[in-house]
């Protein structure tokens, strides 16, 4: 897949399906030619064009006044001999200077793909599934090594890339910017899409036309935060959900980044992305290494749904626990919203049996069985159990929730401790504070630093003391607050520019740990809702709670532009109780149940107080989505109209083979005399039929007549779900 033409100097990636093309320029310069549709064989005798343009400088020994770095279409820039654009690195010398200039030395080709030594990365379980290129380029002057892996993906449109710096020089040297890539697109006209959001608002889809000058999405919070996830694609303008080139970035990492986009002067743009370069000072010492996090390049030339579904397949079969690949999702309840705080044994056997009765499989006990835990001001960090709520015990509880023939699951908050706790009267220093200033409280509590061997140490033994003694089937890893006072007690002051990475390299280093000594538990991450959806936090975690919002109506936008990256079996999605508690409105069971399955279905309400025709709705969904789970968690899912721009909005479903779909209308207000609603459908064959209720329809009927909404629907927030089936002929 990958080939070096000596003559031209060329890298070719390629698969069937797309091409990548990398050229070493006179003097070792790493040049950028293309990445996009296959090319099947690149003549090279299209060459980019570079003019003697003002002010744009030429490097030295260049023969040609057109050549400058200023104007070059780069693999990875740096700053101080001729680009003026935003570099891939910033890295300052013992002599004070930041001008690092590298050259390529030499290539090497491997089968498959090398890990990151302690990042989350994708991975292959099979030599074939991948090839990896690694460059090498050198700077003369200060000896630093930098290492660039591109991998080809066989099976999908993707290639990702990473970058890992060596120090070989006597000094050490302080990176204050590496990213994990850069490339530069020739000009041309691009919208970009970017993921935005808030607490309980996560994730909605921004599109808007690239302009001149530049662009910085990022996080300092520590997290990656609900505002802004770290996820861009570059599209054509005229790109839909179904027809033209979308180039999508993910990176995976849960922490501070960023994403750098500049159109420069000449419409060129370039992307940047990696970890957070603000506050960011690496001290690499002599023969150390740093290696970035890797970014994802899905590329696309037949819309968004084929960008988004490459991304899901990547997450379902490179990405997740090999364990969780294809492991269909059990359905929860989980006790926060109906007790919060407030519960005892007696009242959480009572919920685990209703639930038991209409067919839920997993009981979670969430926040407040711990400690002296009754409200957010006490206890994080004392990880034993509360025999005052729970008088057997988490074991105990666990005991008999499994006897009722339910999976038992528990909260945590590992990365957090209250000022009243037992771990902070005795370790007042583990907390990420500036001495001598006064530490901000979030929810009434501080983050530990888990920059720190012994204090994960502690909490891993605290956690694995209940994990030990209990049956636990599933963990929920929550985080609630961000950042702030980034200081850590045991490094010098040159390297505080180093404790928001340190920190989450702590954090995948315990996640590692505990997921892979306890393989049997479904670990499910949580960042007050969705404040750490992330690619690297699903390398470790197989999925995460989407939102704390759990009304119908906002899910919709949360979830349609969260599945613009992250697969719908990685998504947490509960049916609640009305009023809604986030956004006070009321829906129907109907249209919660239909937001809710198509994510991992789960429940977060009272059900000891739902009336029996409510318990039996409820109870006919979760008979439903068992018949459908595989469907529903690993279908191919298509957006077919947009929250975004639409009253109507519909997406759907479509099995493996074809022959089974499900599809979900939902409309946002009601209006008078409203217009007819067409489906058209997707991914369907179109030389089969289909059965839908009584009729039987082509699956070219399907996708470009469409399908009727009943026009007889009425109501603000009406709902329809249409399950299709393919009929032998
Ligand atoms: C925030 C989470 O998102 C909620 O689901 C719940 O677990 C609370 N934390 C508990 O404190």
């Amino acid at each position: 897949m990958i080939t070096f033409d000596e003559d031209k100097q060329i890298f070719h990636l390629t698969n069937n399906r797309i091409s990548y093309l990398i050229q070493i320029k006179p003097g070792g310069y790493l040049a950028h030619i293309y990445f996009g549709k296959k090319i099947a064989h690149y003549s090279s005798s299209y060459d980019y064009p570079q003019v003697d343009r003002s002010f744009s400088p030429n490097p030295p020994h260049a023969v040609d006044r057109g050549f400058s770095l200023d104007t070059l279409l780069q693999e990875y820039p740096g700053h101080g001999f001729g680009d003026f654009r935003e570099p891939a690195y910033n890295i300052r010398l013992n002599d004070g200077s930041r001008v690092t200039d590298f050259r390529y030395h030499d290539y090497q080709i491997r089968p498959g793909k090398p890990q990151l030594a302690g990042l989350p990365a994708t991975y292959v379980s099979d030599e074939h599934d991948a090839q990896t290129l690694v460059l090498h380029l050198l700077d003369q002057v200060s000896q630093l090594e930098l290492k660039m892996y591109y991998t080809i993906f066989t099976k999908q449109n993707v290639i990702t890339r990473s970058a890992k710096l060596t120090n070989h020089g006597n000094d050490t040297v302080e990176v204050n910017r590496l990213t994990s890539v850069a490339i530069d697109f020739p000009a041309a006209s691009y919208d970009l899409i970017q993921l935005r959001g808030a607490w309980a608002r996560e994730r909605n889809i921004v599109r808007e036309p690239l302009n001149l000058g530049i662009k910085v999405l990022d996080s300092k919070r520590g997290a990656s935060g609900h505002q802004q996830n770290p996820f861009v694609a570059l599209v054509q303008p005229e790109t839909t959900e179904f027809q033209g080139e979308a180039i999508g970035f993910g990176l995976i990492y849960s922490g501070n980044h960023e994403t750098i986009i500049q159109r420069d002067q000449y419409a060129q743009t370039r992307v940047l992305m990696g970890i957070n370069s603000f506050n960011f000072a690496w001290q690499l010492q002599p023969e150390t290494a740093f290696q970035t996090p890797e970014v994802v390049l899905v590329y696309s030339d037949a819309g968004l749904n084929a960008m988004s579904q490459t991304f899901h397949d990547l997450c379902n079969q490179h990405l997740v626990p090999r364990r969780f690949q294809q492991r269909q999702r059990p359905i929860l309840i989980n006790n926060w919203e109906a007790t919060y705080f407030n519960f005892d044994e007696n009242k959480i056997l009572k919920l685990a049996q209703a639930a038991k009765e209409v067919g839920i499989e997993l009981f979670v006990l969430d926040d407040g069985w711990f400690g002296a835990r009754n409200d957010d001001r006490t206890s994080l960090g004392d990880w034993f159990e509360n025999k005052a709520k729970l008088s057997h015990g988490v074991s105990g509880l666990s005991a008999q929730i499994h006897q009722m023939g339910l999976q038992f699951g528990i909260w945590f908050e590992p990365e957090m401790i209250s000022e009243d706790s037992d771990l902070f009267r005795n370790h007042p220093d583990w907390v990420l504070e500036v001495p001598r200033r006064e530490r901000s409280v979030g929810r009434n509590q501080y983050v530990l630093d888990f920059s720190r061997a012994e204090v994960r140490a502690n909490i891993f033994k605290q956690m694995t003391t209940i994990l030990d003694q209990a049956n636990l089937d599933y963990i929920k890893w929550d985080m609630n607050r961000n950042m702030t006072e980034v200081y850590s007690q045991v490094l010098p002051a040159l390297q505080q520019g180093e404790v928001a990475h340190r920190y989450i390299l702590g954090l995948y280093d315990f996640l590692s740990k505990i997921t892979q000594a306890y393989p049997q538990v479904l670990f499910e991450g949580c960042a007050g809702g969705g404040g750490r959806f992330d690619l690297g936090i699903l390398y470790y975690l197989p999925q995460s709670w989407t939102s704390d919002n759990t009304d119908a109506i906002s899910r919709i936008k949360v979830q349609y532009g969260t599945s613009l990256l992250y697969p719908i079996s990685s998504m947490g999605a509960h049916v609640s109780a009305v009023p809604n508690e986030q956004t006070h409105r009321v829906t129907s069971l109907a249209i919660r149940g239909n937001v809710a399955m198509s994510g991992v279905l789960g429940y977060e309400l009272d059900l000891t107080k739902a009336t029996a025709d409510e318990k039996q709705a409820i109870a006919e969904q979760i008979k439903f989505y068992k018949a459908h789970r595989q469907l529903l968690q690993f279908g191919k899912f298509y957006r077919l109209m947009s929250p975004f721009n639409h009253n109507d909005v519909a997406w759907m479903f479509v099995s493996e083979q074809q022959d089974e779909a499900i599809v979900f209308y939902f409309r946002m207000s009601a209006e008078a005399s409203y217009p007819l609603v067409t489906l058209k459908l997707a991914g369907l064959d179109p030389a089969k039929h289909y059965r839908l209720g009584n009729a039987v329809y082509g699956g070219d009927e399907l996708m470009n007549i469409g399908l009727y909404v009943d026009p007889n629907l009425t109501g603000d927030y009406a709902t329809q779900r249409y399950v299709i089936k393919a009929i032998e002929d």
